[in-house]
């Protein structure tokens, strides 16, 4: 069945970019500028999925707000004959259909995966974390797509991460696919953030999945497990032990492009930097001016 809609989790509390985030979602952070969650809700339409359910905790104005009209703003920027920054602003009203839905309370992603239910149904879809930015130029979903729609399973992405690094994810398993692309694996397990001597690789799952809607009997049954949190590691590593008949079998994609966790002060800075000065509007000053910074840190 073909893959249509894409979920994307922004219900969490943000605590690592306090006090910026006590009012406003981290999805909501300006990457130069627009919204981080933009960059995502792009990437998705790109990929086909124009159809997307955000997942929303107590700050959701903000976030329904950016993906609405605002007229009296169009209007003076009409009366100003700013064409350009008028279809900036139309652009996040127009690109997809953007539905909303309450976690109500953060109980963890695979809970604010599973409040996607009603809304998804029975067929496969994606899921794009909305702190997680995938450079446009390296996309991963049609990649995983492809594979999802091959094995019918669920399909993860998969990052090469430092050992010391390995505690801060969920960790996979893995095993050679049949087929000639090294970076697709079969997953045989999974564990949320392990100690580096527990880590089976050091392959990291990332913000982007493509999931057989048989996750929703699975989260359904999954306990809290780390951190008290219902985790989608936890739904997933069952996934990757059940039969294909069941909706079973999970699959990973290595991905090696760019990539910034936006919720992470310095990923974020890093980002922003790293947009902008390849940017043809800034990324001229922004280099000039960076070239010369530089020098004075040594
Ligand atoms: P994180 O693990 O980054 O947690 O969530 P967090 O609470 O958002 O941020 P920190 O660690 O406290 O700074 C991963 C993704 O899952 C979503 C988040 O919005 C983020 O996209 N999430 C997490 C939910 O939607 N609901 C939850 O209950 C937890």
């Amino acid at each position: 069945m073909s893959i249509r809609k894409a979920v994307i989790p922004a219900a969490g509390l943000g605590t690592r970019f306090l006090p910026a985030t006590k009012s406003t979602p981290k999805e909501m952070l300006p990457v130069v500028d627009k919204p981080a969650i933009q960059y995502v809700v792009e990437e998705a339409v790109a990929a086909g999925l124009e159809d997307v359910l955000m997942i929303t905790g107590r700050s959701k104005r903000t976030l329904a707000d950016h993906f609405d009209s605002v007229p009296e703003l169009e209007t003076a920027l009409e009366a100003k004959g700013d064409e350009k920054r008028l279809a900036e602003v139309r652009r996040s009203t127009e690109l997809a259909n953007v539905h909303f839905v309450r976690q109500g309370q953060p109980k963890g992603l695979g809970h604010a995966v599973l409040c996607a239910r009603h809304h998804v149904g029975d067929e496969p879809f994606a899921v794009l974390l909305g702190d997680d930015l995938i450079d446009e130029r390296d996309p991963v979903l049609p990649t995983m797509i492809a594979l999802q729609q091959r094995t019918g399973g669920s399909v993860v992405a998969l990052l090469e991460v430092d050992p010391e690094q390995v505690h801060l994810y969920g960790c996979a398993a893995v095993e050679p696919l049949e087929g000639d692309d090294a970076d697709q694996v079969r997953i045989t397990g999974l564990v949320e953030k392990p100690d580096a001597a527990d880590a089976p690789s050091n392959l990291a799952v990332i913000g982007r999945y493509v999931l057989s809607p048989a996750v929703f009997d699975v989260l359904d049954r999954t306990e809290p497990g780390r951190g008290g949190e219902i985790q989608l590691t936890d739904a997933l590593a069952t996934l990757a032990g059940m039969p294909a008949e069941q909706g079973g079998g999970v699959y990973g994609v290595v991905f090696r492009g760019r990539r910034y966790d936006t919720g992470d002060r310095l990923d974020y800075l890093k980002a922003v930097v790293r947009i902008a000065a390849d940017r043809p509007d800034l990324g001229p000053d922004l280099r000039a001016w960076l070239t010369e910074y530089v020098q004075t840190l040594t």
